[in-house]
């Protein structure tokens, strides 16, 4: 099973009464650089615990800070920045979490970080995307012990190849072309033969109007990986979607934030040839299969980049429900069409198994509500047992909106195509219903300003 989003976060609670200190960060800018911040309960030792976590995992500190908690005098808060190019900082990250607590990754920008410490940074243009490349939670070459590449030096040394390309991506280049070994062609054409005999009985309608649309034009064959930059050219003339490649794992607000400017981060390299029908993560035959036609359909386009939207700025709890229900549609959603399921989810497009156990009689099939949808738990190893229907992309949308508008954030946001860029709208209605729901509570809303 893959997927582009990593597990969800704890989400972080909190109800401020006023502004907290404005945490510094005196070298923001230093290539590789992931900050982190925790809380620990005070006791001898725990400090030296907690740091020893990183450590082993070869992790090496940029900077540390510490504060008294705000809500726990017997607490108190960290802020560490950490180089995410020496070690396993993925799996730091989630041993961090058994013994702390309120971890968050953050993504920061100096230019927000003062007095609006409660509002997680975003990116404003599209330009700003370029600051994910150091903010992976793993690189692409670090493989798992179970990962089917784990023992072969020869995939591993690929994998790497495929993670600096990415890694020094800058947005506005053109994304170098590959030339695929043999062997990786061979696995593409046993994923891509698996699959291309299901489509027209199993995929939904637009699915099924741009798939042939992508063998003229983008070289899908069986006997051919087509080309990153070929394909992001393509979208970009359909929908203005274009495709970016990505060094390893993003974290969930991060890569929703790429769907608010039409930009989906992708990888280019492929599951290793020794198990061609599985990938534990992401992988080209993922990305090329499943998720490019569908983004060249406009009303899907359109679709995916309000979850983008609503993500940008909100609270963590509530970027975990929208990760959930990107889970839930972009992933593995299916639609009724004409009186019958077929499926539009990318992870069951390019998922030869899922894509027939989706539409028998085993899974259990419910309608899509945001409101509930957003909170489901999913297995990210197995067949779903869930799927959730949309009626047609248009109504899912709609849906998503008014989702959208119960998201606590004390402003709003427009895209503007000719720019590329997020406009933020401070909205007088949205912070009276913010205070509100504050339950009478004085408090401080924080604004942005352009
Ligand atoms: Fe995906």
């Amino acid at each position: 099973m893959d997927a582009h989003l990593t597990p969800a976060k704890k989400p972080k609670i909190d109800g401020k009464t006023k502004s907290p200190p404005t945490y510094r960060h005196e070298k923001i800018d230093k290539e590789g650089s992931t900050t982190i911040t925790f809380t620990l309960k005070e006791k001898v030792g725990i400090l030296a615990s907690a740091l020893n976590v990183l450590h082993s995992h070869n992790v090496n500190l940029h900077h540390i800070e510490s504060r008294p908690a705000r809500n726990n005098p017997d607490s108190f808060e960290f802020f560490v920045a950490c180089d995410n190019t020496t070690g396993g900082l993925k799996q730091a990250i989630e041993d961090l979490r058994k013994f702390t607590e309120n971890l968050t990754v953050l993504a920061r920008n100096p230019d927000q970080s003062e007095g609006n410490d409660e509002i997680p940074w975003f990116p404003r243009r599209i330009k700003d995307l370029d600051r994910f490349a150091n903010q992976i939670l793993s690189y692409g070459s670090e493989l798992d012990s179970d990962h089917p590449g784990f023992t072969d030096p020869v995939y591993r040394e690929r994998r790497k190849e495929f993670a600096d390309i990415a890694f020094h991506h800058k947005h506005g280049q053109e994304i170098p072309r590959i030339e695929y070994t043999p062997a990786e062609r061979k696995t593409w054409a046993t994923v891509f033969k698996s699959l291309v005999d299901l489509y027209p009985t199993h995929a939904c309608r637009q699915f099924n109007h741009v798939f042939p649309l992508l063998i003229d034009n983008c070289g899908f064959r069986e006997d051919n990986i087509p080309q990153l930059q070929d394909i992001s050219d393509f979208l970009k003339d359909c929908t203005g979607f274009q495709l970016r490649p990505v060094a390893g794992l993003l974290s969930s607000r991060d890569f929703l934030a790429g769907l608010a400017f039409r930009v989906f981060h992708s990888t280019q390299y492929i599951r290793h040839g020794s198990k061609p029908m599985y990938t534990p993560e992401p992988d080209v035959c993922h990305e090329l299969l499943g998720h490019v036609p569908l983004f060249a359909d406009p009303a899907f386009a359109q679709f995916s980049q309000e979850i983008g939207l609503a993500s940008l700025g909100s609270p963590d709890d509530y970027v975990k429900k929208l990760a959930t229900l990107y889970w839930f549609t972009v992933e593995f959603g299916i639609c009724r069409q004409e009186g019958e399921l077929k499926a539009y989810g990318a992870g069951l497009l390019s998922s030869f198994g899922e894509l027939e156990y989706c539409l028998s009689d085993k899974p259990e099939i419910r309608p899509f509500e945001p409101e509930k949808t957003c909170d489901q738990d999913y297995p990210i190893t197995n067949f779903q047992p869930i799927y959730y229907v949309a009626d047609s992309f248009e109504d899912a949308k709609i849906k998503l909106k008014h989702f959208a508008a119960t998201i606590p954030r004390p402003f709003s946001v427009r895209y503007n195509p000719y720019t590329q860029s997020v406009e933020v709208i401070n909205s007088k209605e949205q912070v009276i219903n913010l205070t509100k729901d504050i339950k009478g509570k004085k408090t401080n809303v924080f604004l942005i300003t352009q």
